[in-house]
């Protein structure tokens, strides 16, 4: 007799609960996961390279991915960085996880943005250091009054390991810091000798204006390290990002033992890359899901103000969140019971802040869903806010 077949195990990190539209998630669009131009690359890559595809890579990554790299990023930024400075990783989250490893010792200061992405916060927590507030206002990180913390923190004789924030499309606003605070940040950088980690995970996803130029694309040599990833400009399954700095740090890097042990990362997958990039297949890619996920941008920005017109936001220009401002006495926690009961989810604003901050907030995304699905989504969360019994109802 065989026995039952046991449940399958699971396949992705992505959970569904049953009829409810989940805006909580930072996935792709399933409809623009690039399967077959995908399947072609792998193809294209195995008959180009043989078996120079399949044995360990090297160490910073394979050249042509480099060299592609170098020159996408000429394109979509302010300057493009050169090979010596580029080391492929598995994500971003990789990527800011080895550069924690080289700038941070236990018990250093780690200083970040507020409100910044939640789960870098897991990924620097993991280096057991304290990650402190940077000063912050709506338009992201005050720069002066960052240098005069610093300095207050070393006086202590704190060591501030680095600062991790992202500054354009940032998760969760959706907002790039101004381009004089970026300047000034970078003046603060160079003065303090506290290096600033660069999120650049959403540079491709501008709608439709070009991204602002980088902060490692201005900064002085050994003050910004960039990471960045084709999670969201390709797919987040193929687990290939890649880091920007000066020598020195990529050089620390590939030293690290398991890069010795293993050779370069994914390096299959980033020989699969290079091929995607050198027969277009990026560039047609990435300008299809520009026009995508700017429709689906519109259509939640176009639903939240007929269904929740007292919700305070700002359209963003890029990225995958809308960061909506609740009306007193909402608390986007206290809200999300209610809203998970309507069928819809969301991420409350809370967990975006290191100290106490947030509560008004919540972070709604747009890549996962159609533009109907959306807008069933939003009317769903309005059908939660009346149910939630606060004080004061939004009409309609
Ligand atoms: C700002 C930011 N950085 C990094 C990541 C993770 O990127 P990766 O999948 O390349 O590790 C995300 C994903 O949501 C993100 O929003």
């Amino acid at each position: 007799m065989t026995a039952p077949r046991p449940p399958a195990l699971p396949v992705v990190q992505f959970r569904s609960r049953a009829g409810s539209i989940d805006l909580g998630w930072g996935h792709p669009h399933p409809a623009a996961l690039p399967v077959d131009a995908w399947a072609e690359a792998t193809r294209a890559a195995l008959r180009r390279y043989g078996d120079a595809a399949l044995t360990y890579g090297h160490a910073t990554g394979p050249g042509p991915l480099i060299e592609w790299l170098c020159e996408r990023l000429g394109e979509v930024d302010a300057a493009a960085p050169e090979p010596g400075q580029v080391f492929v990783t598995a994500g971003a989250s990789h990527a800011l996880d080895l550069v924690s490893s080289v700038l941070c010792r236990p018990g250093d200061v780690v200083l970040v943005d507020s409100p910044t992405y939640h789960l870098a916060l897991r990924v620097i927590a993991d280096h057991r250091v304290d990650t402190v507030p940077a000063p912050a206002d709506e338009d992201g990180i005050d720069p002066a009054a960052t240098a005069e913390l610093i300095r207050a923190l070393t006086r202590q004789g704190r060591r501030v390991a680095m600062l991790y924030l992202v500054p354009t499309f940032n998760n969760p606003t959706g907002r790039s810091l101004p381009a004089e605070r970026r300047a000034a940040l970078l003046a603060v950088a160079a003065h303090t000798g506290v290096p600033v980690v660069e999120d650049d995970t959403y540079r491709e996803l501008a709608y439709p204006a070009p991204a602002p130029a980088s902060l490692f694309s201005g900064a002085e040599p050994g003050t910004v390290v960039r990471i960045g990833s084709v999670a969201k400009s390709v797919a987040p399954g193929l687990r290939l990002g890649w880091l920007t700095a000066a020598p020195p740090v990529v050089r620390a890097v590939t030293e690290r033992g398991y890069v010795d042990s293993g050779g370069g990362v994914n390096h299959a997958s980033a020989l699969a890359l290079a091929e995607f990039a050198a027969s277009g297949a990026y560039r047609r890619h990435v300008e299809s899901i520009r026009v995508r996920y700017r429709r689906q941008r519109d259509a939640l920005v176009a639903a939240v103000r007929a269904e929740l017109p007292q919700a305070g936001f700002v359209v963003p220009d890029g990225g995958w969140f809308l960061w909506l401002r609740l009306p007193d006495p909402y608390d986007g926690t206290e809200l999300l019971p209610y809203a998970e009961a309507a069928g819809v989810g969301y991420v409350p604003g809370r967990v975006f802040f290191v100290a106490d901050g947030g509560h008004r907030h919540l972070r709604l995304s747009y890549s996962m869903f159609d533009p109907e699905t959306l807008a069933e989504g939003v009317r769903r969360l309005a059908g939660a806010y009346r149910t939630a019994g606060l004080s004061t109802p939004l009409p309609g």
